[in-house]
C-alpha cells in the first residue's frame, strides 16, 4: 500500500475556539420531504460531535442532489434529531445569514450552511466563492469522500487557502479503497448494477489487479450479448459496448443462469443461454450463486460493488446470497454502492464487513483511475 501522504484531522490538536470548516457528506435520499436514509448523516456526525466536543465552532458545507433548488433543510432537521448538538442553519451559503450566524457560533456549536450547489461558483470551482467559503474557517477538514470526485470549490478550490486535514470519515475510506487497488490473492472483484460505458475504466482496472472479476446485474446482460446470447427485453446500453474485448481478458466470470420475469409476469430461472425475446433478465440464478458461493470461500480479499438483480423491484434474491456470502467470508471484503449498503443496511450486517463504503460514483472513480480530485486537493 502507498504511504498515506495526506495529512489527517487529530482532533486533539484543534484547539478550543478553533473555526473549522467541514466538508461533510449530507447528500442523503429524501422522502416526502424527509431524509429516508440516516447512513451518511450518522457518519458525518460522528465527525462533527468530536470536534464540537473539543470546542471548536464548526461550519458545515455540503451539498444535496443535483438540481440548485435543493435545499439541507430536510438534512438539518434530521441532524437536530440524531443529535443533542447546538446545529444551526444558514438559509444561504456565505449570503448575510450565514455572515451573521457564523459570525457569532460559540465554542462547541455547529452551523450548517445551505446547500453549496446553490452558489454557481461552487461547480465551477470560482476563486471568489471558495474565498468567501474559505473565510468561514481556520482550517479546512474534508469528510466528504464521497463527495471528492467532484473537482468544485468546496472540494478544491478551499483546501488550496486553508490548513486542511482529511476527516475520519475520509481516512477511512481512503485507507480501504487504496487496499482495494492492491488486493491478496486470491482476490475477487463482483460488480453489478448498470451502465457498462460507465463502469468500463473500472472494469479494465480490476481485470488488471484481480484475480477474477464476477459481473451481475444488468452488467452481465452486455456480456451475454457481446456472447450472442438473446437477452430478450433486458435492460442493455443499446451501443456499442467493450464487453467483448473485456471477455477476452479470460477472467470475467458471467452469471450462468438468470431468473427472468416472463410475459405472463412470473420468475422463471433459466439457463444463459436460453433466455426468450420476450424475458426480462432481473436477477443471477441459483447455479450461478452456487459458483459464485465457492469463489468466495476460496478468496482472500473482495471487492463489491453493485446489486446482482432489480433489488428495488423484489429480485433480491442475488444481491441478498451475495451479501451473506460475503460476510460470512473470512476475506478483507470492501463493499459499496447504493444499492449494496441499501441491502446491507436491510440485512444489518455492516459490521461483517471490512469496509462498508458510503461512496457510489468516487469509489468507482477511485478505484479506476487511482485518485480523484478531493485526494488530490488534500496532498
Ligand atoms: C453521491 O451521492 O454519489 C455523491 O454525494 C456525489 O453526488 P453527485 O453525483 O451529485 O455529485
Amino acid at each position: 500500500m502507498e504511504p498515506i501522504t495526506i495529512p489527517s484531522l487529530q482532533v486533539e490538536n484543534i484547539a478550543p475556539g478553533t473555526r473549522v470548516l467541514l466538508r461533510a457528506s449530507l447528500n442523503v435520499p429524501l422522502e416526502g420531504g424527509a431524509v429516508s436514509n440516516t447512513f451518511r448523516l450518522r457518519e458525518s456526525l460522528e465527525t462533527i460531535e468530536s470536534l464540537a466536543h473539543t470546542g471548536a465552532r464548526v461550519v458545515v458545507c455540503a451539498h444535496i442532489g443535483r438540481a440548485k433548488t435543493e435545499s439541507l433543510l430536510p438534512v438539518w432537521d434530521a441532524m437536530k434529531k440524531e443529535s443533542d448538538l447546538p446545529i444551526y442553519f444558514a438559509t444561504d451559503v456565505c449570503g448575510s445569514d450565514a455572515t451573521k450566524k457564523a459570525a457569532t457560533l460559540k465554542n462547541g456549536e455547529v452551523l450548517l450552511l445551505e446547500n453549496v450547489r446553490q452558489e454557481a461558483g461552487e461547480e465551477t470551482n470560482d476563486p471568489v466563492f471558495a474565498k468567501k467559503l474559505a473565510s468561514f474557517g481556520d482550517v479546512y477538514v474534508n469528510d466528504a469522500f464521497p463527495d471528492s470526485h467532484r473537482a468544485h470549490a468546496s472540494v478544491v478550490g478551499v483546501p488550496a487557502l486553508l490548513p486542511h486535514f482529511m476527516g475520519p470519515n475520509f481516512a477511512r475510506e481512503y485507507v480501504a479503497l487504496e487496499r482495494a487497488r492492491t488486493p491478496e490473492s486470491p482476490s475477487l472483484a463482483i460488480v453489478g448494477g448498470a451502465k457498462l460505458e460507465t463502469k468500463e475504466p473500472l472494469l479494465r482496472t480490476l481485470l488488471s489487479l484481480y484475480d477474477s472479476v464476477f459481473v451481475g446485474g444488468a452488467l452481465a446482460n452486455e456480456f451475454y450479448k457481446a456472447q450472442g446470447y438473446e437477452v430478450g427485453k433486458s435492460l442493455i446500453s443499446g451501443k456499442e459496448t467493450s464487453a467483448g474485448a473485456l471477455l477476452k481478458s479470460g477472467k470475467v466470470q458471467v452469471p450462468e443462469d438468470v431468473v427472468v420475469q416472463t410475459t405472463l409476469g412470473k420468475k422463471e430461472v433459466r439457463d444463459a443461454s436460453e433466455v426468450l425475446a420476450d424475458d426480462i433478465i432481473y436477477d443471477i440464478g441459483p447455479r450461478s450463486l452456487e459458483t459464485l458461493k465457492k469463489t468466495i470461500a476460496e478468496a482472500r480479499f473482495i471487492l463489491w460493488n453493485g446489486p446482482m438483480g432489480n433489488f428495488e423491484a423484489g429480485y433480491d434474491e442475488g444481491t441478498f446470497s451475495v451479501a451473506k456470502f460475503v460476510a460470512e467470508s473470512s476475506a478483507t471484503s470492501v463493499v459499496g454502492g447504493g444499492d449494496t449498503v441499501a441491502a446491507i443496511e436491510r440485512l444489518g450486517n455492516a459490521k461483517d464487513y471490512t469496509h462498508v463504503s458510503s461512496a457510489g460514483g468516487a469509489m468507482l472513480d477511485f478505484i479506476g483511475n487511482g485518485t480523484i480530485a478531493g485526494v488530490e486537493a488534500l496532498k
